[in-house]
Order: C-alpha cells, then sequence, then structure tokens
C-alpha cells in the first residue's frame, strides 16, 4: 500500500492505545489499577450540564462559526482577562475541537516544512507529531542539568537559523513542574528577539501546588500589538474536567487567528455548539470546582509522594502542579515500555512508559484516581519490583506468586 512519507512518520498515540488497553481489560472484569491516567474524576460542573442541556431541549443544534460563537469567544476573552490581566478581542480568540486542535492549527498555521520547533524535554506525546505533521522538526531540549527545568542556555544551544518556533507546557505534562517567572521571561523576550513564535500550552495552569503560579507570559512582552508571535493555549478539559466536550482554544494577534480560522474551516469547522455553550457554562459559571479539584489532587500527590518516598530505587520529583509524578524507576529497568508492560501484565497496573515523554527509565504514575487505587497501585507495583516483598500477594480473591525475582 502507498502510504505518505508524513504518514509514515507519524507514531500511534501511546498514550491512548494504552487507555484502549485499560478500558479493555476492564470491561473483561480484570482487577484494573489505571494510574495512567490523563483526566480527572470529578463530575462536569452543573453551569455546563444545565447550558448543554438547554440548548439540546431547544432541538435547534446547527452549525457555528468556525472560530467559535460570539457567546464562546466572549467568555473566552474574560478568561483572558481573569487569569492573564489582558484585554483582548474576539478577533484575536478561536476556540477548536480541544487544545489539541489549536495547537495543531496553529503549527500549521506558523510552520513550513524543514522548519524547527523547540520544546522541553520530557514533553507532552503529541508534540514531537504535530510538528511532524506539518513537515516540520521536533527539537526535544533536555536540560543539561539533569533536572525537568530547562535553562535558558538550554533553549539558546538548540536555536539555529531554522528555527521557527518554541512551545512551553508549565505546569508540564508529565513531570508537574512549573517553570519560573526569570525563565518564561526570558524565553518571552528571546523571542521577541528572533522573531520566533511562542505557544504557552497553558492547560494545567490552575492546577497548580504549594501557592505557587505559572508565570503570565504577556508580563514580559514588549511587542503586544498585531505583529505579537504569542499564541496562549487553554482547554475546558483539565481544569473542568471536562476531556469528553473537546473544547479548547487559542489567543494570538489577529491575522494568526484568521489563518488558524481558514485551516480549521477545512479540518472540521466549528466546534459543536453542544460543546461549546457547555463549556461557555463551565467558563462563567461557578468555579468553585476547580479548587475543590485542586486540593484534591495537592492531596493525592502528596500521597502518591509519600509512598514513593518509602519505596526503595525508585527516585520521584515532586510536581508543582498537574496530575502526574514522573518517576526514576532505571534502577529497576531502564527500558520503559518493557517495565510497564511488565506491571500491566503481572499486577494489572497501568502505567504511562517515560519514552513516550522523551525520557527512559521513567514512568509517569497518575493521581486522578481515588486514594485507594493510589495506594495499592503502588503496593502493587512494589511487591513486583521489590525483592524484599513478600512472595504472594493478594488481589481480591486472586492469589498472585511472584517466580520472577
Ligand atoms: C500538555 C497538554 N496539552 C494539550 C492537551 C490536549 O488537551 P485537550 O483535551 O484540550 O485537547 C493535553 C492532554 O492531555 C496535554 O496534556
Amino acid at each position: 500500500m502507498s502510504i505518505s512519507i508524513i504518514g509514515r512518520s507519524i507514531g500511534e498515540s501511546a498514550t491512548l492505545l494504552l487507555n484502549e488497553t485499560a478500558a479493555i481489560l476492564k470491561a473483561k472484569g480484570e482487577p484494573l489499577i489505571h494510574l495512567g491516567g490523563g483526566e480527572p474524576k470529578s463530575r462536569t460542573p452543573i453551569d455546563a450540564i444545565i447550558n448543554f442541556t438547554g440548548l439540546l431541549n431547544s432541538g435547534e443544534i446547527r452549525y457555528t462559526p468556525v472560530d467559535g460563537t460570539i457567546e464562546m469567544k466572549q467568555a473566552i476573552i474574560r478568561y483572558t482577562e481573569e487569569y492573564y490581566d489582558r484585554k483582548v478581542a474576539p478577533e484575536n480568540v478561536i476556540a477548536s475541537n480541544g487544545a489539541k486542535q489549536s495547537i495543531m492549527v496553529a503549527l500549521q498555521a506558523i510552520l513550513d516544512p524543514q522548519d524547527e520547533v523547540i520544546f522541553p524535554a520530557p514533553y507532552w506525546v503529541s508534540y514531537p507529531e504535530m510538528v511532524k505533521l506539518c513537515g516540520a522538526i521536533p527539537v526535544p531540549v533536555h536540560p543539561e542539568d539533569g533536572t525537568f527545568y530547562p535553562r535558558m542556555q538550554d533553549i539558546e544551544m538548540n536555536f539555529t537559523s531554522y528555527t521557527k518556533a518554541i512551545i512551553l507546557n508549565s505546569p508540564n505534562n508529565p513531570t508537574g513542574a512549573i517553570y519560573s517567572d526569570e525563565f518564561i521571561a526570558d524565553v518571552v523576550r528571546f523571542c521577541e528577539k528572533e522573531g520566533l513564535y511562542l505557544i504557552m500550552d497553558d492547560i494545567y495552569h490552575r492546577l497548580c501546588f504549594d501557592r505557587k503560579k505559572p508565570a503570565n507570559c504577556y508580563k514580559y512582552a514588549k511587542v503586544l500589538d498585531e505583529n505579537s508571535k504569542l499564541i496562549i493555549v487553554n482547554s475546558v478539559s483539565k481544569q473542568y474536567a471536562m476531556t469528553g466536550f473537546r473544547i479548547g482554544w487559542a489567543v494570538a494577534c489577529k491575522k494568526l487567528i484568521e489563518v488558524m480560522s481558514n485551516i480549521q474551516g477545512h479540518q472540521t469547522a466549528g466546534p459543536p455548539v453542544l460543546m461549546q455553550k457547555a463549556a461557555i457554562g463551565a467558563i462563567t459559571g461557578v468555579q468553585s470546582g476547580v479548587e475543590s479539584l485542586r486540593l484534591t489532587l495537592e492531596n493525592n500527590r502528596n500521597v502518591m509522594m509519600d509512598r514513593l518516598n518509602g519505596f526503595d530505587g525508585v527516585r520521584p520529583t515532586k510536581p508543582d502542579g498537574t496530575f502526574y509524578v514522573f518517576a526514576d524507576f532505571s534502577t529497576y529497568d531502564k527500558n520503559s515500555t518493557r517495565l510497564s508492560k511488565f506491571l500491566l501484565d503481572k499486577v494489572r497496573v497501568l502505567t504511562m512508559p517515560g519514552i513516550e515523554f522523551g525520557l527512559d527509565g521513567y514512568l509517569r504514575l497518575s493521581t486522578c484516581g481515588s486514594i485507594k487505587d493510589i495506594i495499592e497501585g503502588i503496593e502493587r507495583i512494589k511487591w513486583a519490583l521489590d525483592p524484599n516483598s513478600p512472595n504472594e500477594l493478594y488481589i481480591g480473591e486472586r492469589k498472585l506468586v511472584r517466580d520472577w525475582l
């Protein structure tokens, strides 16, 4: 079969694939513990449900403008004012099918084949593939000091005449790292000096711990007119636990939004009107759910860190936000894909291999589930890996006997 060069270069989404495997195992009644998930378990906000059902009951479900309804844009404008202290116009805003599509159309709008896009590693799994979809070249940057906090020199060392854009994600998936204000300020200035686009993927920006706050990039920008190359991306997926609604957005200069809208118009047209209506409810409605989710996640993070710190040979890094803990398991296996598969096969715990995020030897463990799942999940992993654990483990009625250590 003849498949395009780009088509052949794109890998399957490992995280989505593992989630599908988990769903199949669960459906078979397997006692699975899902520490791989990328979505909070809280209920859809009531204002989203009311908005959605109100429109559905009207029986008038139609196309919307490609870049989102006026009401959706107003909600995004309000959001940008509240969380970024920045007043933007409707022409500065596009609503898409998730932050994923906003990032994709932004990249399609700015990249030519062979352009390079820099982003710190570990990174969200889709960045390299999205860049490749544009015929461009992903340039993951591993901080030289071995931390998850890149420095300006790490970026500068990878900058070439082909560099077109930088993507930053803070708090970061998979590490939970919040990049310092100084670093963001430096990157903003560097992008302005070199004429680079800066995509800020802020979708976890309200899920931060220990009173930390991610930087507001507008604060450091000097170019804020029509020549601005800043693209701020956000979404209802994580903060409102509305992953299934598929609504995200981008804020950028008018020309870029126009081009992004032209591209989106031929891909999917406007995002579904019911989903936009629900997103408007979430963004403009009662916000206490976000804070209660944040508190739950902070507590879950603490429990997970506590358990991992008592696990010889595992080196977790305390996340500043998100709902992931990225932990070094290389003492047990340097090959994270093999280790993740082993844990799923032997003790039915789903984890995400670090290699998918650009760093082997690590596993990404999600804190989205219950405390019970976190505790039992880590206990099962420990049992499977630690030679000092007892030889047998009960999962419900099922007795497991360890014959591999
Ligand atoms: C860093 C990051 N950006 C973007 C997305 C996509 O978000 P959405 O569900 O809004 O498409 C995700 C989802 O996991 C993510 O982790």
